[in-house]
Order: structure tokens, then C-alpha cells, then sequence
């Protein structure tokens, strides 16, 4: 009878594991994992279409230290952190970014790049070999030198094409989402 149930438990957990995996597998059979960093929400919501596009596991930049609440306080302290080129001290851990082939990385245009918490993360994790992806909400500006400030962060990585997404349409980005990850091949 114990047998029995430990061969039921074992059963289970291989069920189960298999099912967590292919989620994190993606459409096109790749490990997916979708970095972002999002202060007022814009760029969670292109990360989560992206998701639900192509799969893949969610990983939200933080940082130890809460951004200024109010906007104009925000722009301010962002501007004195780029100034300074500070590397905010960010919280909690990917979990094995080895076994990970597929990198998409988000972030708000911040006075014209990444905020710096993502300089942080990229400095902190080794993405070469691994095909990085790109995108951004913004509020005019575009992708601003964040694609290229990432790609500096990434010698050794491929990349493919990003896209820079308005802020005001992050919340229904799934159509321009789904289009864009076919076109570059990451959804067949
Ligand atoms: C500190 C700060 C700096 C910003 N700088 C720019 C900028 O240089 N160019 C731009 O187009 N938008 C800029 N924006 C607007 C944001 O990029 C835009 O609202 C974005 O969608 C916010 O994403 P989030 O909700 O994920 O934080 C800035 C916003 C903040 C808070």
C-alpha cells in the first residue's frame, strides 16, 4: 500500500512538473523568461501580453528602496539617479537563468533609456549566448538609447528586433504583441 502511494506521488509531481515546464517553454519550444521593470504599471502589462502570447516566466525588477509615488517627485529622483549613474540595489533572485535560452527585457523610457535598476540587472546576470529581445512603453520618446544600452549590457548576445509600445495603449498591446513576436519568430 505505501509502495502503491509513492508511485502515486511520483506520478503526480512527473505530471506536474511537465505541465510548469511547458508553460515556461514557450510557443516555439524555447525556454522563455520576460524581465521587466514597471513603475506605473505600463510596462507589467506588455509583459504580461507578452506571456500570454508566447508563455515564458514572468520576472519583475524591484528595487530594495520604493520609487517617489508621486510623478513629478519621480521624474526628479530618476533624473538625479541617471546623473549619477547610480545602481540601485534590487531585490529577489531569477531562479537558474542558465536553463533559460529567451530573454525578453522591459522597461519604461526613463529620461531616454532604461531606468537604472535594469542597469543593475543586467550588470548582475551573464545573458551571453542567449537570444535578448527588447521592448518598452513610453510616453513619446520610444525606445529612446534603451535598445542600444541593453545590446552594450549584452556583447555576446543575439538579438531580435524590439518594439517600443505607447504607454496609453499598454493595456490593449495583445493584437501588436502577437504580431510582433510572430514576425520575429519567436511564435510560429
Ligand atoms: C521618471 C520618468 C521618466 C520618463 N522619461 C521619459 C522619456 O524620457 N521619454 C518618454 O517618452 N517617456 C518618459 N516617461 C514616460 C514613461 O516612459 C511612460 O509613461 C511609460 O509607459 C511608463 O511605464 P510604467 O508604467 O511601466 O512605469 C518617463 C516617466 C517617468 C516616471
Amino acid at each position: 500500500m505505501g509502495k502503491l502511494l509513492n508511485l502515486q506521488f511520483i506520478l503526480v509531481m512527473f505530471l506536474f512538473l511537465g505541465y510548469s515546464n511547458c508553460f515556461a517553454q514557450g510557443s516555439a519550444g524555447k525556454k522563455i523568461l520576460i524581465v521587466y521593470f514597471s513603475w506605473s504599471g505600463n510596462t507589467k502589462e506588455v509583459a504580461k501580453a507578452i506571456q500570454q502570447s508566447v508563455g515564458g516566466t514572468l520576472f519583475e525588477v524591484k528595487t530594495l528602496k520604493d520609487y517617489p509615488k508621486d510623478y513629478n517627485a519621480c521624474i526628479e529622483y530618476a533624473k538625479q539617479e541617471q546623473k549619477e549613474n547610480t545602481r540601485p540595489k534590487i531585490s529577489g533572485d531569477v531562479n537558474d537563468i542558465s536553463s533559460y535560452d529567451t530573454i525578453f527585457i522591459g522597461y519604461p523610457n526613463w529620461w531616454g533609456t532604461i531606468p537604472m535598476p535594469l542597469f543593475t540587472f543586467l550588470e548582475k546576470y551573464n545573458l551571453s549566448g542567449k537570444t535578448v529581445i527588447p521592448f518598452c512603453t513610453h510616453g513619446g520618446g520610444g525606445a529612446g538609447r534603451g535598445f542600444d544600452d541593453i545590446r552594450k549590457l549584452c556583447p555576446s548576445s543575439k538579438f531580435l528586433e524590439g518594439i517600443a509600445i505607447s504607454g496609453s495603449r499598454a493595456a490593449n498591446s495583445l493584437k501588436d504583441i502577437e504580431a510582433w513576436v510572430k514576425k520575429i519568430g519567436v511564435k510560429k
